[in-house]
């Protein structure tokens, strides 16, 4: 890390979770667009974030449409709003919204990366609804010293074969690439930048003024898709944007901007993150595991998948099986069972892991076993889409 990035780090800390009053090591967590560290306590980013809870009401309010509740809603995986109340009331009226979501190619995709987007496919199926997807290929450009856009251009490549492998219909979704569809966003961008000072992306993202200017820029792009459709359209249209809740610096930015320029102001759902395999020590410290290890990619083959979850997953179990079947396991700090709360949509099935494994009735070994069957039979269906979706990109870019 070099000196610059490091005072940046530090200042980020400073506001993102030194303003807590209770600062503890426990709590110590940070969470910005460009970094998401520690042990996150979800309730204090409502509200230090200024986001709203998604409460029983509207959960509720959400059922009447789509006539189930998506286990991510369900189990408070997506867990915040901002103006949903606004997108329903519209909705109700017979005015419906569009979504819009996205991908800094930077990497390739892992299985945390799908959670917002299988969301977001829910929805589109459950609403009947378009889906902008921004591919912002200069975002990770311009804030990693490492990446150039050779880089960048392959990833943006293989990023859109995960997000057209989940089964997004090409009729209704238009992927916007930011170098490519330059001509159509520079000019709606530069409106959305002449109405953000220097002083508010400092304090909304923590920059100091060794940050260089494209990424100081850079906010109003990624505005841009939450009013394009509109624009193209030649008619307000109202948007709901999910995403996971790193990204909402940006949209608290852009919301107080878009209405100036005549359009609705975005609203949002949240998502909390997977857990890093290495979870979480009981006393909150990080775990030290990271890199390849710590996580599984879309394309990783299951005799991979396999290892990196017995090596890896943090075990919330005993240290032996004679005190595992005494004491039982902790399911709440156990990765593979956290897991299995995102993949296993089954609850029934799932109130049966967690007590067993409780108990002292099953074993990590086996609990491991379950996730790695989940993750494997999802990762031979996604892998053999995402064959497919080789031949379908130019469906999805948008062409006008
Ligand atoms: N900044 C996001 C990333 O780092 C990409 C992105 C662009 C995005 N537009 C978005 C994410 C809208 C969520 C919603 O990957």
């Amino acid at each position: 890390m070099t000196d610059a990035e490091d005072s940046r780090l530090q200042r980020r800390e400073t506001q993102f979770a030194g303003n807590s009053s209770d600062l503890s090591n426990n709590s110590k967590y940070i969470v910005t667009p460009w970094e998401v560290k520690g042990n996150i306590d979800y309730d204090k980013l409502i509200s230090e974030f200024g986001v709203s809870k998604i409460d029983e009401a509207l959960q509720k309010r959400i059922v009447k449409h789509t006539g189930e509740l998506h286990h991510f809603i369900r189990r408070n995986i997506f867990f915040a709003h901002r103006d949903l109340n606004f997108i329903l009331d519209e909705y109700e009226k017979g005015n419906k919204f569009f979504l819009y979501t996205g991908r800094a190619p930077s990497g390739p995709v892992h299985i945390g990366h799908l959670v917002p987007w299988m969301f977001t496919k829910w929805l589109q199926d459950k609403f009947d609804v378009e889906l902008w997807f921004q591919f912002p290929d200069e975002e990770k450009f311009l804030f990693k010293e490492e990446l150039d856009l050779k880089d960048t251009e392959k990833y943006l490549y293989e990023n859109m074969l995960d997000v057209i492998a989940l089964g997004f219909d090409p009729e209704k979704t238009h992927f916007i690439i930011d170098t490519k569809h330059a001509g159509l966003m520079y000019k709606e961008a530069i409106k959305v930048a002449k109405r953000i000072t220097f002083s508010t992306v400092k304090a909304a993202f923590g920059f100091g003024n060794d940050q260089n200017i494209g990424a100081i820029f850079y906010t109003a792009m990624q505005a841009v898709p939450a009013f394009l459709p509109s624009v193209l359209r030649g008619k307000k249209m109202p948007c709901l944007i999910p995403h996971a809740i790193d990204q909402d610096p940006h949209f608290r930015v852009s919301r107080d901007v878009i209405p100036k320029l005549g359009y609705y102001k975005p609203a949002s759902i949240q998502c909390r993150f997977l857990p890093g395999l290495g979870g979480m020590a009981e006393d909150g410290k990080m775990s030290s595991s990271s890199g390849e290890t710590a996580t599984i990619f879309t394309t990783d083959d299951p005799k991979t998948v396999k290892k990196k979850i017995n090596k890896y997953a943090f075990s919330g179990g005993q240290p032996t099986v004679e005190e595992h079947r005494k004491l039982g396991g902790n399911p709440d700090i156990d990765v593979s069972y956290q897991w299995l709360t995102f993949f296993e949509e089954d609850d029934a099935k799932l109130v049966d892991i967690y007590n067993k494994y409780k108990s002292g009735e099953m074993l990590s070994g086996e609990l491991k076993a379950i996730l790695i069957e989940k993750l494997n039979s999802f990762l031979e269906t996604h892998q053999k889409k995402r064959e497919e979706a080789k031949k379908r990109v130019d469906e999805f870019i948008y062409s006008g």
